[in-house]
């Protein structure tokens, strides 16, 4: 069975509650695409403004983070629990901004996936290596390390339902896209981890995006290759030009 693509933006740390509202808005009448995933994943102060703003469209609304823990002291952060109960689907779960700069761990990322599938969200996992990996030729090493630390514990069955999303660092925000071969090449790389951790039928259900750097005018090429399923989409996505991704 063919994958459904999913098309998700992610805002990062941008956007007011009030102008979520707004943004939302004038991308209702150009996100309308029902043979893809529309997600918006975003702050999770515009999480309940933005899951009211997308009610009885084709747009799911996703949270950034969330912690493993079921509830308790735990000062700023945000619960499994919580984003169910507020209308949240799918949950950005690794990516190398909170890698990076918060020093998220694969230990502490595979409890998240975990609660994350136990609440019943759907994890958007990320990968990507850097700059100096790819140069040193390790690209795949790494990620395999990533996606192997990340799903312990999780079965194929569950794995099905994830997203992962392959991010090389070097590609996110700066303007400077992988090439479709490279994009390609890693994210069939990944299908074929997860063929070897459990079976090819898990393999080819799981759906694999894109990131970095994409826009109107790349998504295309970079959706039509076999193993890309979608697209991860910071920057583009706060502008009209996340309509024409999503159309593309
Ligand atoms: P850009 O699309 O701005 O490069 O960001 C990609 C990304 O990090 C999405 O998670």
């Amino acid at each position: 069975m063919a994958r459904k693509k999913i098309i998700a933006g992610n805002w990062k740390m941008n956007m007011t509650p009030s102008q979520a509202v707004k943004l939302v808005e004038e991308l209702a009448p150009l996100v309308k695409n029902d043979d893809v995933d529309v997600v918006y994943c975003v702050p999770a102060i515009d999480i309940v403004p933005v899951v009211e703003a997308v009610k009885g469209s084709n747009v799911q609304v996703g949270a950034e983070n969330m912690y493993f823990e079921e509830s308790g002291a735990y000062t700023g952060e945000i619960s499994a629990a919580m984003l169910v109960d507020a209308g949240v689907k799918y949950v950005i779960i690794g990516h190398s901004e909170r890698r990076d700069y918060f020093k998220e761990d694969d230990a502490l990322l595979n409890k998240k996936v975990k609660k994350a599938i136990e609440a019943g969200l759907v994890p958007i996992l990320c990968c990507g290596e850097s700059l100096e990996q790819r140069e040193m030729g390790v690209t795949m090493d790494w990620i395999r390390f990533q996606i192997k630390s990340d799903l312990v514990g999780v079965s194929a069955d569950q794995v099905k339902d994830i997203v992962i999303a392959y991010e090389p660092i070097w590609a996110i925000g700066t303007g400077k896209t992988a090439t479709t071969e490279q994009a390609e090449e890693v994210c069939k790389g990944i299908r074929e981890c997860i063929a070897e951790m459990y079976d090819q039928a898990t393999a080819d259900a799981v759906r694999i995006q894109y990131g970095g750097s994409v826009n109107a005018g790349n998504a295309a090429e970079l959706f039509a290759q076999p193993n890309i399923d979608g697209g991860l989409v910071g920057g583009a996505s706060l502008k009209a030009d996340f309509g024409k991704i999503v159309c593309y």
